[in-house]
């Protein structure tokens, strides 16, 4: 409506404009075409009485000139008749004939040929024309026009032309007002769109107008780099805190719902001689979420796998954990022996575990492991739902053992947002395609919302796989994939640890802590000391890293008595042959290097096959000179970044393996290629002889960059990503549209 009057308003002013201005001309013109017919009226019917007037006025027959003049005047538009003779006297004149009208007071022919009299009755056209014979001029014929019909024509003429501008107007504005309106309300919505988002959410062949599809191109690329520079300038500007976390969770997120789902829990609870004790299991993925748990207080549903697991949970198979101070709850889901067997045994750590990583460990592909993989992966799916109180949870769904988890969610919750964390890495196409069961897995994982990885590379060669083996599109520039009709963000979260980390606070002094752990081991107090903590895995280098150390010792066997490296080996899926069979072989290395350079009460490697709690973990951190992480293949590896946190001193240097996620962070370690064993053997001489300020140098600059980039960032981000993707739904959804999950525009 305003549109219209914005329209019809100006349109009318310069019509009615137009008409003002056109109207008098209309006047002058009609007149100046009336005078014209007139005079030739005039001149006409002054040649056709001229023959019969003549000899009647020469004959001064009055009579029959009356008679004559009478009959002329019936035309309606002469009016009157007179006679004029040579000196200008009026002799003849018809009643009509306007008293106060004078021969003289009319212009002579030649003069002017017409005038107009306006006499009080009306205008009148008042014409002399000659009157000759052939003996010269016998005098002039006045002839008097009726000129009011002028008046009315020209009237008539003015209401026509006034009413030709109104019907002009209206259609005018009529057609202005449509096509205004209607090209109007498509640029509208179409730019209304763009800037709302939407235009990013949907296709751009569904923008409203056509036209715009060519610069919503361009503007959804600006958009989406102004969103990702705003983005990186917040990020980079934040401090990353449980605080920080629960302000996106209070203020992205208003407070939604978050679950997490992991095979590995928290808290175990385990009987040992008749007391239920609590443990907290070697777990990359535990150091990481647990922090961000804390932070939450959400619920955490994962395996008990504890033998006093159930003793302690409630009705609804729930305990509220960290023991020492609840803050959230875990949600225990228990599986029965051939469930574990199949699942976690078999398929996950059997199949997929090696497949990830390049540790040139066979998989092993068994039907029936990948039926109970299904099983459980379902088993976890309806525990999800029942713990769900809101139809639209966020769900963090944990690692390889919950491929199809992501899926399944999305099947009986389609409005929950699932983020799915691959803690390992992700193979190239080939080495991934020659699992039986690859479509259903990349199946299942694209039913995830966000899919993060810790690098970038692990991220393309889940694009490459995906684009690979399933018909879908995959869109580089916007790291997405786009499957059934929805789609999956693929970006880089890098994990990290918390920081501070809560287990430096029970600490001694460094010094206290070197002297303890010498002490425990038998070592004594002037001595070197290297560390090692692991899960003994065959993805971890172990057996590298023993050789490294029998080469150090054969290439500098001066160092032989003066360094001992404590490997601490947390026991670690020992049901399972292979990982049988490599601890074998760690402890025949271990056996062999101490017997080769040992003695006299000496070894130079001490290994400690037991689980340690953190707490233990970081003394050890703290009481050495070096940190030797050798893994073959790792997603992360949070052992670099824990011993660099324990080091509040800044002292001690880590040999870190090039083939750790942590390894593009962690540049001022001493990176080594663990294969490479004359390298690695390089590399512990150059930590046990680097200067105080080196270490010190080495060890700032990478306690600096994991405080930047701890734990808090890592989730911060990814639940930063969902909450974004949640706001666009909820969008979307207002009206009535295909619910397209739109990707995050991270910074690529
Ligand atoms: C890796 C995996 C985790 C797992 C951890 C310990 O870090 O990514 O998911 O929890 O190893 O392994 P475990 O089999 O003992 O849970």
């Amino acid at each position: 409506m305003r549109l219209s009057l914005r329209f019809i308003v100006p349109l009318l002013v310069v019509l009615s404009a137009i008409a003002y201005g056109i109207i008098p001309l209309v006047d002058e013109l009609t007149l100046r075409w009336f005078v014209r017919d007139i005079d030739m009226r005039t001149s006409l019917i002054a040649s056709t009485v001229q023959d019969s007037l003549t000899p009647l006025v020469r004959d001064g027959a009055t009579g029959k000139i009356a008679k004559l003049f009478n009959r002329m005047i019936q035309d309606e538009r002469l009016y009157a008749l007179g006679f004029c003779d040579p000196s200008n006297k009026l002799v003849y004149k018809t009643q009509t004939f306007p008293e106060d009208l004078r021969c003289e007071a009319v212009a002579q022919p030649g003069e002017a040929p017409t005038q107009i009299v306006k006499l009080p009755h009306g205008p009148l056209h008042v014409a002399l024309r000659p009157i000759q014979d052939e003996g010269g001029e016998l005098g002039n014929l006045l002839l008097v026009h009726d000129m009011s019909f002028v008046a009315r024509r020209s009237g008539d003429t003015k209401r026509y032309v006034f009413y030709l501008f109104v019907v002009l107007g209206a259609v005018i504005s009529g057609l202005t007002v449509l096509i205004a309106q209607l090209s109007w309300r498509g640029w509208v919505q179409g730019i209304r769109s763009l800037i709302k988002g939407e235009g990013l959410i949907r296709p751009v062949s569904r923008i409203a107008a056509p036209e715009l599809k060519p610069i919503a191109k361009d503007l959804r690329a600006l958009i989406r780099d102004l969103e990702a520079d705003r983005k990186a300038r917040d990020e980079s500007q934040m401090t990353w805190s449980p605080r920080t976390l629960k302000e996106i969770l209070h203020n992205d997120l208003a407070g939604d719902e978050i679950l997490i789902v992991s095979n590995r829990q928290p808290y175990i609870h385990v009987l040992n001689e008749g007391k239920v004790e609590v443990q907290i299991p070697a777990s990359g993925l535990v150091t990481a979420l647990e922090p961000i748990m804390r932070a939450c207080s959400g619920t955490w549903i994962a395996h008990g796998s504890g033998s006093a697991d159930k003793t302690v949970v409630d009705k609804d198979d729930h305990v509220r954990v960290p023991p020492e101070n609840p803050s959230y709850q875990i949600r225990r889901v228990w599986l029965t022996k051939e469930e574990e067997a199949g699942y976690y045994y078999g398929f996950a750590n059997e199949g997929l575990w090696p497949l990830c990583h390049i540790a040139h460990v066979r998989p092993v592909f068994r039907a029936a492991d990948w039926n109970a993989y299904v099983k459980v992966n379902e088993k976890f799916a309806k525990t999800v739902v029942e713990e769900a109180k809101t139809e639209n949870p966020v769900v963090l769904v944990q690692d390889y053992h919950f491929a199809l988890l992501p899926r399944l969610i999305k099947r009986d919750l389609p409005d929950a947002t699932v983020i799915t964390f691959w803690h390992i890495p992700w193979p190239n196409p080939e080495a991934f395609g020659i699992c039986p069961w690859r479509d259903e897995i990349l199946d299942g994982l694209l039913g995830s919302s966000i899919l993060g990885f810790h690098t970038r590379f692990h991220c393309n060669n889940f694009m490459d796989t995906v684009d690979r083996f399933i018909e879908c599109r995959v869109d580089r520039e916007t790291s997405t994939i786009s499957y059934g009709g929805k789609l999956t963000a693929v970006n880089p979260y890098p994990i990290s640890i918390e920081w501070p980390t809560r287990w430096l606070k029970t600490q001694k002094p460094v010094a206290d802590c070197r002297s303890h752990v010498r002490a425990l081991n038998g070592i004594p107090a002037d001595r070197k000391v290297g560390v090692g903590v692991d899960r003994l895995d065959y993805t971890k280098g172990i057996l590298e890293r023993f050789l490294a150390i029998e080469r150090f010792l054969e290439l500098r066997p001066e160092w032989a008595g003066k360094v001992t490296f404590v490997q601490i080996a947390a026991p670690s899926r020992s049901s399972i042959e292979q990982y049988q069979a490599f601890e074998a072989q760690v402890r025949a290395a271990a056996r062999r290097v101490n017997t080769r350079f040992g003695g006299n009460g000496y070894e130079p490697i001490c290994l400690k096959v037991e689980h340690h709690d953190p707490e233990k973990v970081y003394e050890y951190f703290r009481g050495a000179d070096f940190c030797f992480v050798s893994s073959l293949h790792d997603g992360m590896n949070l052992v670099a970044k824990e011993f660099v946190a324990a080091r509040d001193d800044e002292r001690g240097v880590l040999i870190l393996s090039q083939f750790t996620g942590a390894s593009r962070e962690l540049a001022e370690a001493l990176i080594v290629n663990p294969y490479n064993i004359d390298q690695s053997a390089k590399a512990v001489q150059v930590a046990l002889e680097m200067s105080a300020n080196e270490q010190r140098d080495r060890m700032r600059s990478m306690r600096g960059l994991i405080q930047e980039f701890n734990v808090y960032r890592w989730a911060g981000r990814m639940l930063m990503d969902a909450s974004r993707i949640r706001s666009r739904q909820r969008f979307t959804g207002r009206f009535g549209e295909t619910k397209l999950e739109s990707p995050p525009m991270r910074i690529l």
